[in-house]
């Protein structure tokens, strides 16, 4: 008799991606759940920008997509109510926010409590907003980064799920430093959302605490060799 075939297949995560704009990060979100192993799958591309490059993206993967604008509303409760409803309808268990470019209401946050994250390209909570590359070189920081966190009212709070940095060089521009930290956007999303679903990470006092993860060991020193 044939062995019997190993039944560890656990229901994949749902994932609703929300965008306003170009979309390189739910690129590196469909180009993780191409691996059949990767444990999340994108149920919904939601857009509040008709014309955002992202949703051909998501066209072209064939995911389902929808667009609610902004401004066919009389105000950010009703938007976020139909985001909502469009996201609950869809199924979606985890809601990522990937360049989505509207301060979201209380409520909505409230209602996707630790199934709402969003990426920040920088290492929170320093350099909240927006303009955060041109900040980092005004103020001489060596290092930079990204968070992927969850979200709290607070724009750019919320407990810390995974960070990469990347080295401020002397002659970097803005342009130079953000394309650096996107490199890295594009790893740390799909690692984030591949532990939340797997079940690994839990907040704790307002901490994300991951079962099973490590950290590296070492420092990194900037200047380097001098
Ligand atoms: C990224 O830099 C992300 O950190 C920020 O908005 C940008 C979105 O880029 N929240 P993309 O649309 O994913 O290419």
């Amino acid at each position: 008799m044939a062995a019997k075939r190993k039944t560890s297949k656990r229901k994949k995560l749902k994932i609703a991606v929300l965008i306003s704009g170009r979309g390189s990060n739910l690129q590196a979100l469909i180009d993780a759940q191409k691996n059949k192993g990767y444990p999340a799958e994108i149920v919904l591309v939601l857009s509040n920008v008709a014309g955002a490059p992202g949703l051909a993206r998501a066209k072209k993967a064939g995911l389902p997509t929808a667009v609610i604008s902004h401004k066919d509303f009389a105000g950010r409760e009703p938007f976020d109510a139909a985001m909502t409803a469009a996201i609950e309808a869809a199924g979606a268990d985890l809601v990522c926010l990937a360049g989505f470019m509207r301060l979201l209401t209380d409520a909505f946050i409230a209602r996707w409590r630790d199934k709402l994250v969003n990426i920040h390209p920088s290492l929170l909570p320093a350099f909240k907003g927006l303009h955060v590359h041109e900040r980092v070189i005004e103020t001489g920081a060596r290092f930079s980064g990204c968070t992927v966190h969850f979200v709290r009212p607070e724009m750019d709070t919320g407990p810390i799920i995974a960070q990469a940095v990347v080295p401020v060089r002397a002659d970097d521009d803005a342009e130079a430093v953000a394309a650096r930290v996107l490199e890295q956007e594009h790893k740390i999303y799909p690692l984030a959302v591949k532990l939340i679903a797997e079940g690994r990470v839990r907040v704790v006092n307002e901490i994300a605490v991951i079962d099973g993860a490590t950290a590296p060991t070492g420092a990194l020193i900037n200047p380097g060799k001098v």
